[in-house]
């Protein structure tokens, strides 16, 4: 099987097309930005994007994922820099166990991209799906408006 993976063509030894693509990302590629929770599609911890839309990788079957493209959380920024959404988080204080952080931030640059000054319900509604034990969702919001301001500064 061969995935398109942050821009990068890989060939997937020995992946069963029903293996799910958060288990390929993980345990075959060696991603592990892509966080492994519920595996059931509520908890958004594992949220990627294939051709440019949100998906919970748990639920898409490696299969599916062939001859399309999928970015996940290590292919938002370049290497080895934070990209704008990441450094929100972090300065935001958004950041605590850090599990549920890279699910909302590809989750972040969908709406960011969809809507570059997103009111709060706005943000509410676009991270409902993405579920956090630790930090009361107030730094997250914080988060993604300081993110879309310094989008927004030349
Ligand atoms: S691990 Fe995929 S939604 Fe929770
Ligand atoms: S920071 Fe711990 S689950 Fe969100």
């Amino acid at each position: 099987m061969i995935l398109n993976v942050n821009g990068v063509d890989h060939r997937v030894e020995d992946a069963e097309p029903w293996e799910s693509l958060l288990f390929v990302l993980r345990e075959r590629l060696g991603l592990y930005g892509s966080k492994n929770a519920c595996e059931q599609g509520e908890c958004g911890s594992c949220t990627v994007l294939l051709d440019g839309d949100p998906v919970c990788a748990c639920l898409v079957a490696a299969g599916q994922a062939e001859g399309r493209e999928v970015r996940t959380v290590e292919g938002l920024a370049p290497a080895g820099q934070l990209d704008p959404v990441q450094r929100a988080f972090v300065e935001a204080g958004a950041v605590q166990c850090g599990f549920c952080t890279p699910g909302l931030v590809v989750q972040a640059h969908d709406l960011l991209r969809r809507r570059p000054d997103p009111s709060t319900t706005e943000i509410r509604e676009a991270l409902a799906g993405n579920l956090c034990r630790c930090t009361g969702y107030e730094k997250i919001l914080d988060a993604v408006h300081r993110a879309a301001r310094e989008r927004a500064e030349p």
